[in-house]
């Protein structure tokens, strides 16, 4: 995963025009943890919605697996986005109308990684992982914000993805919950994997390999 000199403007040639991300370079290795940190409004949600395929930058180049994102079709980004990628949305982002384990098993139901049995069996291992078992028959209008922050984050983990890309994963939680996740983070990076947190709370950067600093759209400095 790479990017190199990508800038992104939002309402381009408008009056409301934003510039989010200027000239952002930056290499993104396996079996590494990466903490992005920065101000409110500094681009990080920006940032990994780019690297995230869920936006696109308006200028320079994403080069994942190997190839520039501009000569994927929508077929193969779709296939990247299921397969390849955990995303873990600021907002979570979960479907109301089916229980934790059902959002946890979602994203396995399109494609064939995992059969009927396995998909159940991984499902509920990952809401034990992450603590929330006893909740797995829970709609997310009965969980609390940190217990669905972690069915997003067991959802995120289902398809067994290379990437792992969170946006505050942790936001809503206590701090031995927030350590039990960024520790699983850390496990899930050594197992050969890239994984991407936005974060407010200096204690990622206990786990974290490298941190990125955001300031106003640029990146300021680069630790570790
Ligand atoms: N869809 C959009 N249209 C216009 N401007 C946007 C849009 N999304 C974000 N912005 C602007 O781009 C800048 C970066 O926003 P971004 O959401 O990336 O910040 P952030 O670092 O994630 O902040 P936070 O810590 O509050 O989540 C902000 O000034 C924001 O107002
Ligand atoms: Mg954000």
């Amino acid at each position: 995963m790479e990017l190199k000199n990508i800038e992104k403007i939002y309402e381009e040639n408008k009056p409301n025009e934003v510039t989010a991300l200027k000239n952002i370079s930056a290499k993104f290795e396996k079996g590494k943890f990466y903490a992005i940190m920065g101000r409110s409004g500094a681009g990080k949600t920006t940032l990994i919605n780019i690297l995230g395929l869920m936006d696109y930058p308006t200028k320079g180049k994403y080069i994942l697996n190997g190839r520039s994102i501009e000569n994927l079709n929508s077929k193969e980004l779709a296939k990247i986005r299921n397969e390849n990628i955990g995303f873990v949305f600021q907002s979570y982002y979960l479907d109301n109308l089916l229980t934790a384990k059902e959002n946890v098993i979602l994203p396995s139901l399109i494609n064939k990684k995992y059969d009927k049995m396995s998909r159940q069996k991984r499902a509920i291992d990952l809401l034990k992982k992450l603590d929330i078992e006893e909740r797995q028959n829970h709609y997310p209008n009965q969980l609390s914000g940190g217990e669905s922050q972690r069915v997003a984050i067991a959802r995120a983990l289902m398809n067994d993805p290379d990437k792992i890309i969170a946006d505050e994963p942790t936001g809503n939680l206590d701090t031995k919950n927030e350590i039990r996740i960024f520790e699983l983070l850390k496990k899930i990076s050594k197992e050969g994997k890239r994984v991407i947190v936005v974060s407010h709370n200096e204690l990622i950067k206990k786990y974290a390999d490298e941190v990125l600093y955001l300031e106003d759209g640029e990146l300021d400095c680069h630790e570790k």
